[in-house]
């Protein structure tokens, strides 16, 4: 078996310039939802048919899907899908009816392996298998024609279609699959004597009856499953099914979701039991969650892993961190790449952590920002602390020792190293090294003024 991936057209409708097959759905490409569920299949290549934006294309798979068996085949100028299906016939590695065919879209993201399985089981060396569904309205949607027995024998478009052909509910959802020999062959044999123009790859239906073929159907129970993407409403609704796909697949799981419509996925997630979360939480890229965890309302997690009993409040922005077990951030903390966190550490409101680790049970709970810095255990950033770790060319590094305290409003002026047990007093500002155990106070000496006047408005 091998797979076909049509994904050359412009897609004009969705107004943009970026190819229509890479437009996402859960932050991945629509081309790579249909290659992901080819993958899924026994098969050999996938053969992807690009047009407009091919090189974008082409790009998009080997940065992303770098693995996956993937043969580009360019069909320069959009003639109809039998002339796209055509163009990848030379590269298939067998052009023998034992070989299947398997068509795909790669605007029709939704599409399941199982269905895909279930289809290929009906096509064979003298049988064509078509995926099929039903619409109350079907406009622009090539029509199912079957004789008095029932059987197909034909898919006539919406522009060439009679009235009474127009009245019939089931149609061609463009997912098939074929014997390869034969395929070649009446793919041979089209013409663009329709109305479009174009070389339909559903003409073949009436060849392959012809040629005393079967046409098998698997019609499909959820039409959504086939929809194809034109526009952006298109995208923005198929999003949503996806997304209540993958919140059904958690909650199913025993992921507590308050609201599965205000929950989105972009990327892969594993979780451990007793995981709760909140309204309008967005996760990204890859993330890991241990067991019980709870993630507040508004929160976004980018390729990060939550390690057990970590609490993340409401409005948190974590990208790139590692949390260690017990850890409690926010609300509205913000954590980027290379945080690090061992157990138990508390990071409060307003706390911006770039490139740092943390360790047990250390605590920054109010307005810090802590950048490039190795933090030992047991210490406490006090409110206002900045590590000053840019110079304006370069960035700079520093260390705080094990149980320091460092007092509120403090700059930490890198490169640093503030040893064990030290203590800074509020407000100062720290560019020299400071000693285990050591108190260091670096500010301007508070003067008191008696009979002090106070500014008065002139009469
Ligand atoms: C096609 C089917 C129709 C089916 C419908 C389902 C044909 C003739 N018609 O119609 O029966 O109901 O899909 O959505 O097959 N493409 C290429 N190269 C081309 C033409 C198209 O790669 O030369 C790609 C498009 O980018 C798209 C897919 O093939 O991903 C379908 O093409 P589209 O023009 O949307 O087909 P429809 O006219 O909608
Ligand atoms: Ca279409």
């Amino acid at each position: 078996m091998e797979v076909v991936i049509l994904a050359a057209g412009k897609g004009t409708r969705m107004n943009s310039s970026i190819p229509k097959v890479l437009h996402s759905i859960g932050g991945k490409a629509m081309l790579a939802h249909a290659i992901d569920a080819a993958i899924e299949l026994e098969g050999n290549l996938i053969h992807v048919v690009v047009g407009y934006g091919a090189k974008k294309i082409e790009d998009y798979c080997e940065e992303y899907l770098p693995d996956a068996p993937l043969s580009f085949v360019v069909q320069s100028e959009q003639l109809g899908t039998g002339h796209a299906v055509q163009q990848a016939i030379p590269s298939l590695t067998s052009v023998d009816d034992t070989n299947t065919v398997l068509v795909l879209y790669g605007d029709v993201p939704l599409i399941q392996a199982q269905t895909l399985e279930n289809l290929l089981t009906k096509a064979s060396i003298d049988s064509v298998a078509i995926l099929t569904a039903f619409s109350e309205d079907p406009t622009g949607l090539g029509r199912i024609i079957r004789n008095e027995q029932g059987d197909i024998s034909a898919i006539v478009e919406e522009k060439d279609a009679t009235e009474a052909q127009k009245a019939i509910k089931e149609f061609n959802t463009g997912i098939m699959a074929l014997p390869a020999g034969k395929l070649a062959g009446w793919l041979e044999c089209l013409s663009n004597d329709n109305s479009q123009g174009e070389y339909y790859l559903t003409d073949v239906v009436e060849m392959a009856v012809e040629d005393g073929c079967s046409v098998e159907s698997l019609p499909l129970l959820d039409e959504i499953e086939a929809q194809g993407v034109n526009d952006k409403i298109q995208l923005a609704l198929l999003e949503r099914y996806y997304q209540n796909r993958i919140a059904g697949y958690l909650l199913s799981s025993g992921v507590t979701i308050r609201d599965p419509n205000r929950l989105d996925i972009r990327g892969e997630i594993a979780y451990g039991t007793d995981v709760e979360i909140d309204i309008n939480v967005v996760l990204e890229g890859t993330v890991r969650i241990g067991n019980n965890v709870k993630i507040g309302p508004n929160v976004v997690i980018k390729d990060s892993v939550i390690n057990d009993d970590v609490e993340i409040l409401a409005g948190s922005n974590i990208d790139g961190a590692e949390i260690s077990a017990g850890c409690k951030i926010g609300p509205t903390a913000r954590l980027r790449p290379g945080t690090k966190l061992a157990r138990n550490v508390k990071i409060g409101n307003f706390v911006e952590i770039k490139n740092s680790h943390f360790g047990e049970g250390s605590k920054a709970n109010h307005l810090a920002y802590i950048g490039d810095a190795t933090i030992g255990s047991g210490v406490n950033i006090g409110a206002g602390t900045i590590f000053c770790n840019y110079d304006g060319v370069n960035k700079h590094a520093s260390t705080v020792g094990d149980n320091c305290f460092i007092g509120s409003n403090s700059v930490i002026i890198a490169p640093v190293d503030i040893e064990k047990n030290s203590f800074i007093a509020a407000g100062s500002a720290i560019n020299r090294n400071v000693d285990e155990n050591q108190l260091s106070i670096s500010r301007g000496k508070q003067r008191n003024i008696d009979g002090w006047k106070r500014p008065a408005k002139k009469p």
